[in-house]
């Protein structure tokens, strides 16, 4: 019989590898690939081809099964980055950094599922039950109908499934997680791959909602949430900066609601809290609008939400001047500095550039650039940008500024919030709502001639 073929796997990516090395060339995280066990020899580990499994039950699109109803939660925030409430049978992912919140939010939702009549288990591998019971009574949540295991055993885990069959299980964490007939240690990439494998699997199998709870971590000690991305139907993140009291919950992958959608919390000293109006929250304190600090009007998923980008720019005494970002992509911040140069004759170099979101949200849309370049400029020039203004538009390397999409709901939630006045791209259709001024802008040359002056 041929030995066995020991492979080499990056905890980061999941990718294998022939031989050790300390970079992983998939992803080029550094020191993330570890050996894995080779298969079991046993009877499964022979070709599929050598004996005969069962026929499958094949059947056409137009067979119509009725939709299984979603069940909410009751907290609006989970429900909506869920796609409108939580689907039998799937399986979820909750990934994020350690202490961040994760097993609080799972918490929560666990008991307020309960507490809407479905039958939930929660299976911590990480905290004893006195530890989950504690918390629990800390966040108003002792009496909830909510049963409680600690255990890391996965076949006693699911032979315990099996034989409950609760609509939702919370598996924390899928690292802490143990296959007894995987070879390795727990958190390793065979393990995390087969726990989850086995937990979907008993999803799709008995009708019941799987959420796993999966730690980021940034040193390839124990196998990413990406390891099981996936396998699952949806995937959310649970992010935020850690000195600030906000969280958002962001769907990226999601089989049956909208990705990108958020969700966003606040964490008080009894839990996590919904908030309701995030524009508000983030934008809370404008009294007096400072130099560097301009509003974009931005769509998170199907909401519209605010944010304030902030920058400072002051001379450098370094070689290199710096350029620091929070909440934004630092390629697009080079970006816009260039086309500032290049196309507004407006030069960044030997200046630092500090650029910032305000409240601890990570923006991604490209409609940003605009107030990200008004920003800047206000920064550099340090002039403020009109008190009552919010701005949208992708910028392009010609310097022109793009459509975006969505017009109407980020000028309705600007009106919302008291702004009249937005600065936007050249579009048709732009469904500006009654009250709310908009200035077309066909370029960021005209931006800034009519801004600050002849720029
Ligand atoms: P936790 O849910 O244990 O994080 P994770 O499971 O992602 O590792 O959250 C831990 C942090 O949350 C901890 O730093 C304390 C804070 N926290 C509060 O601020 N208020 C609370 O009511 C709770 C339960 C936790
Ligand atoms: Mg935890």
């Amino acid at each position: 019989m041929a030995k066995p073929i020991t492979t080499f796997t990056c905890s980061a990516c999941g990718a294998t590898h022939q031989k050790w090395a300390g970079r992983c060339d998939a992803c080029g995280a550094w020191n993330s690939i570890t050996e894995e066990a080779p298969l079991s020899a046993g009877p499964s580990a022979k070709s599929l081809g050598a004996a005969r499994g069962k026929a499958l039950v094949l059947s056409d699109l137009s067979s119509t099964e009725p939709e299984p109803p979603r069940a909410a939660s009751g907290m609006a925030e989970l429900d909506r980055v869920l796609g409108g409430g939580l689907v039998p049978a799937s399986a979820i992912l909750v990934g994020g950094d350690p202490g961040i919140g994760k097993s609080t939010l799972l918490l929560q939702a666990a008991a307020s599922f309960a507490q809407q009549g479905l039958s939930c288990i929660y299976v911590s591998g990480e905290e004893a039950g006195a530890q989950v019971r504690m918390r629990a009574r800390r966040l108003g949540l002792g009496d909830a109908p909510l049963r409680l295991a600690t255990e890391t055993n996965l076949r006693d885990i699911l032979t315990t499934l099996d034989a409950e069959r609760p609509d939702l299980v919370i598996i924390d964490s899928i690292q802490t997680m143990w296959a007894d007939m995987v070879d390795s240690a727990p958190g390793s990439v065979s393990q995390v791959r087969a726990a989850a494998h086995e937990l979907t699997s008993f999803a799709k199998r008995r009708g019941s909602a799987v959420m796993l709870v999966g730690h980021v971590t940034k040193d390839g000690q124990i196998a990413g949430p990406r390891v099981v991305e996936h396998m699952v139907d949806t995937v959310l993140y649970f992010e935020g900066e850690r000195g600030h009291q906000f969280r958002i919950l962001r769907a990226v992958k999601n089989r049956f609601g909208p990705a990108d959608e958020i969700g966003v919390f606040e964490m008080t000293g009894r839990g996590l809290a919904e908030v309701a109006n995030p524009s508000a929250l983030f934008l809370s304190g404008r009294d007096n609008p400072a130099p560097g600090a301009a509003v974009f009007a931005g769509i998170e998923g199907t909401r519209p939400v605010l944010t304030e980008i902030q920058a400072l720019v002051a001379p450098s005494p370094l070689g290199t001047p710096r350029r620091t970002v929070v909440g934004l992509d630092a390629g697009r911040l080079s970006t816009t500095l260039a086309v500032l140069e290049a196309r507004c004759g407006i030069p960044f170099a030997g200046l630092d550039v500090f650029l910032n979101v305000a409240g601890g949200l990570r923006v991604t849309e490209p409609a940003a650039d605009l107030a990200v370049a008004a920003a800047l400029l206000s920064a550099r020039e340090d002039a403020a940008l009109p008190r009552d203004c919010v701005l949208f538009g992708e910028i392009s390397l010609s310097g022109a500024l793009r459509p975006v999409g969505q017009t109407e709901n980020r000028l309705k939630e600007a009106r919302k919030l008291g702004f009249s006045t937005a600065i936007a791209p050249t579009q048709s259709k732009l469904g500006a709502p009654t009250g709310m001024k908009v200035r077309q802008m066909p370029d960021l040359a005209a931006f800034v001639g009519e801004i600050f002056g002849a720029g």
